[in-house]
């Protein structure tokens, strides 16, 4: 009861706040439970991108990680971004600094190289490429490539072989990977779907080949709603970031999700994903820190490709 109190409290607080700052809470699929209740918007990369540039808010708190509150910052200049906890990173956009972005490409100049770059990747790196895409949308912006240039694909490896099966079309892939999507093996998703042969399994297409092949719909986590809606089948095998299993059943509680026992598990945490918490957002709205902040000549930079990638997938 008394917990039950203090979790009441802490939505409220974050309410009264929100309305003081004239804030917008944007939040990640992948963020727990109790934030996506209370977020304005809840979304995937591309969508919660979109809701950044539109909204009119003077505060934007990303509760997502790194990458997501700077693409917003880079297309808000003017407005404060805030992020609850500044440690939010991303192992894919680690994979990639953008100083040996920068290196490759001065070494291959020769290539003369389109570089088109998965969101999941700083600002540096943004700031050097030629278009930007999310999951959502990277099969529209491949298809779209100059037919004349080499394709340099960053940071994700597995997206980016994805997106050469699905279109034909020959890329460089940088050798990035997520953590948390390439831990799910062709044994473990194999093994739950011999339990649930009925279920579709749907996956992030930051999986691996391997599992990928086991799929029934690869796709961005926004689609991953419109598709078990659309579904005649009622439950199914999700194998992405486990805070997507809220999502889903918040969105369609008629059907089951199947996240599996521990040890055959479809879903798993991503670490800097849930280092946000209600506590945490309730600080940064109060105090309006971490701010997210950049340097005007990278973030001018960086705003082209994304204004490319914003117009090209309307
Ligand atoms: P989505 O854009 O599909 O939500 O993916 C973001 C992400 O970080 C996946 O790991
Ligand atoms: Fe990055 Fe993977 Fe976490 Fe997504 S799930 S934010 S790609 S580490």
């Amino acid at each position: 009861m008394v917990a039950l109190k203090q979790g009441y409290d802490l939505v409220a607080e974050v309410l009264h706040l929100k309305r003081q700052r004239n804030a917008i809470i944007l939040a990640h699929n992948y963020q727990i439970p109790e934030i996506q209740d209370l977020a304005d918007y809840v979304g995937d990369s591309l969508g919660l991108s979109y809701k950044a540039k539109e909204t009119g808010a003077d505060v934007i708190v990303f509760c997502g990680v790194h990458f997501m509150a700077e693409t917003a910052k880079i297309i808000n200049p003017s407005k404060k971004v805030i992020l609850p906890d500044l440690e939010a990173g991303c192992s894919l956009s680690e994979s990639c600094p953008a100083e040996s972005l920068e290196k490759f490409l001065r070494q291959h100049v020769d290539k003369n190289y389109y570089v088109i770059a998965y969101i999941n990747c700083s600002a540096g790196v943004k700031a050097l490429s030629d278009i930007i895409c999310t999951s959502g949308n990277a099969l529209k912006v491949v298809e779209n490539a100059p037919v004349d240039r080499n394709i340099l694909f960053v940071p994700d490896q597995n997206l980016g072989s994805w997106v050469m099966e699905k279109t034909g079309r020959k890329m460089d892939l940088w050798r990035g990977a997520c953590y948390v999507h390439v831990e799910f093996t062709k044994n473990s998703i194999g093994a739950i779907r011999a339990r649930y042969p009925q279920a579709p399994v749907v996956a992030h297409p930051e999986c691996t080949f391997a599992v990928r092949m086991l799929a029934d719909e690869v796709c961005s986590t926004e689609k991953m709603v419109n598709f078990c809606r659309d579904s005649e089948a009622d439950a199914f095998i999700i194998v992405t970031e486990s805070g997507m299993l809220h999502r889903l059943k918040r969105e369609l509680p008629g059907k089951t999700f199947i996240a599996g026992p521990t040890e055959t598990c479809a879903c798993a945490d991503c670490r800097f994903m849930k280092k946000n918490t209600l506590e945490k957002l309730r600080d940064a709205l109060g105090n309006l820190a971490p701010e997210i902040s950049l340097p005007e000549g990278i973030r001018q930079r960086a705003e082209l490709p994304i204004i490319r990638m914003l117009e090209l997938s309307r």
